[in-house]
């Protein structure tokens, strides 16, 4: 026989959720950057279980795929055509060893906000009171839908009742069971195997092991919390949003509590896995996804989106959207730019204002300010592309390199078409297309050189505002020419010398 105080988790996640009315199997659905069953396997995971189970049915193979994907020490157990919580439990416990004889956990794979220290709490006040069962218990404001608990006179748990077969008298119990148990395998398997489907739902219900156990003046006790979000499950997407905004507070104050200045909570959004430093300032409307690091010192938004980015300490990110980056140490990026995929900013590089960029490494200091779009590129340390500057990287067919050597310059507007090699220390003639290669040390200009047509105007614009302009204009350079002659008299300067001038003549 195996340990007595060895324990086993059962989450169950082989429900349908038609109540989300989703393509998407409800246990995949995500809050806080995971999905629901990856918030409950983490808290059965976090309480070092000897066996971890999750019992599916309903898209078994896209279920399974995504569990072992999370965790691959997860034993899959199928459940059978005959439903209920009690099925799904009997055929968990079908997939663990035989003789194991320790504590069966029972979680859901739908309440995601359950953490492992109240898992272990349950755990530990179940094996303290040597019972058969420990359900976890609270008291809801609204207990509809809800399974309640009948409790006896002396106030010991004797049975949990479902809402749909529930008696008005015990409609209007307040404690309800939360779907969350501690039980003894061995009164467990055998309380389950007498469990029949003669209730409104025709379904083998878990929670009638309860009043077996008691039948057999076994011990059952309620383990009641007081965090009801622990013990709320998602069964539509009003309660996705509502558990989502819920985790979000609690991520966001753990990020506070951990040194992060988080200016307006109520519009920042972080996921579960994302890290922040010290003294790192999150303005409001930013929402920081997946995988996302952010180092010390950073100041990152208003209105700014990171997902599964790498923020190095001193950088600063505002009002721009990054995936999958990198940002080195004191880099700058934005206002209204998008980093996106295999973008690498170098230490205390620039990307400024209304920036594409996509699959570029930007080296340490270099600089791509304005307007620009960099894309399939390698700019070298300390280099500077001006405003306006297009990396032509696709020709309709294939995706092409620039390489774009240490301080070289790139002039404003110019379109360099890739494949391209411009040397390290060269400068590229503003609003050039750069179509071959260009050397260490040599300007690049492809532009054609410059006419200025007289009169142009006065011949084809006569008579426009542009037209009185350049009349404006010549006048005022004629009269500031005359003016530099000597001896001349400047108009308006002194009218009376200039008539006696007129009248000599
Ligand atoms: C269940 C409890 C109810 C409790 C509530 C808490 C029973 C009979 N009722 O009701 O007392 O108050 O949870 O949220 O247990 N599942 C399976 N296989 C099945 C049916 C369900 O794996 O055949 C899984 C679901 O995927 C889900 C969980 O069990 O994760 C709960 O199922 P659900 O149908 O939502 O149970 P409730 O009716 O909410
Ligand atoms: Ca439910």
């Amino acid at each position: 026989m195996s340990d007595p105080r060895q324990t086993a988790v059962i989450v169950l996640a082989a429900g349908e959720g038609t109540r989300m009315k989703s393509s998407i199997p409800k246990m995949l659905h995500t809050i806080g950057g995971r999905s629901l069953l990856d918030h409950a396997v983490r808290a059965a995971r976090g309480i070092s279980p000897a066996h971890l189970e999750v019992v599916v049915r309903y898209e078994r193979d896209r279920v399974s795929e995504h569990v072992l994907s999370l965790d691959d020490g997860v034993i899959i157990a199928d459940q059978d055509e005959i439903a209920g919580t009690g099925r799904a439990v009997e055929c968990g416990l079908q997939a663990l060893p035989a003789d194991f004889a320790g504590t069966v956990v029972v979680t859901m794979g739908d309440v995601p906000l359950l953490t492992a220290d109240t898992l272990a709490g349950l755990v530990d006040a179940h094996l303290a009171t040597h019972s058969a069962a420990t359900v976890i218990t609270a008291t809801p404001a609204d207990p509809t839908g809800y399974g309640r608990v009948v409790r006896g006179i002396d106030g010991a748990v004797e049975a949990i009742v479902e809402q749909k077969d529930a008696t008005e008298a015990q409609r209007a119990i307040q404690e309800v069971n939360s779907g969350l148990y501690a039980f003894d395998a061995v009164m467990l398997r055998e309380a389950l195997a007498q469990v029949g489907t003669d209730n409104a739902q025709g379904e083998k219900y878990l929670t009638d092991v309860v009043a077996i156990a008691r039948s057999r003046g076994l011990a059952v006790q309620a383990h009641l919390i007081a965090d009801l979000w622990q013990t709320e499950g998602v069964n539509d997407k009003v309660q996705l949003a509502r558990l989502g905004a819920e985790l979000n507070r609690r991520t966001v104050e753990a990020a506070m509590r951990e040194g992060a200045i988080v200016i307006d909570p109520a519009t920042t959004w972080i996921d579960a896995d994302v890290t922040i430093g010290h003294d790192t300032v999150v303005h409001p409307g930013t929402q920081i996804h997946g995988a996302t690091t952010i180092g010390r010192d950073c100041v990152i938004g208003p209105d700014t989106t990171l997902i599964d980015v790498e923020v190095a300490d001193g950088a600063s990110v505002v009002r721009s959207q990054v995936e999958l980056a990198v940002i080195g140490p004191r880099a700058t990026v934005g206002p209204f730019s998008y980093l996106r995929p295999g973008t690498r900013l170098g230490a205390e590089g620039k990307i400024g204002g209304f920036v594409e960029t996509k699959n570029a490494q930007i080296g340490d200091g270099a600089k791509v300010p304005h307007l620009t779009y960099c894309g399939d590129a390698t700019i070298g340390e300390g280099a500077n592309i001006g405003a306006g500057t297009i990396f032509a990287n696709y020709d309709g067919i294939t995706k092409e390199h620039t390489d774009v050597g240490a301080y070289s310059f790139v002039g404003s507007n110019s379109v360099i078409v890739a494949p391209r090699d411009i040397g390290a220390g060269s400068y590229v003639a503003a609003g050039s297309a750069v179509v071959s290669d260009v050397g260490p040390g040599q300007l690049a200009v492809t532009r054609a050189a410059q006419r200025n047509i007289d009169g142009w105007v006065a011949r084809r614009r006569s008579g426009t505002r542009t037209d009185q302009a350049a009349h404006q204009a010549n006048a005022a350079a004629a009269e500031a020419k005359l003016a530099e002659q000597p001896g001349a008299v400047a108009p308006g300067d002194d009218w009376a010398a200039a008539d006696a001038k007129e009248a000599q003549r």
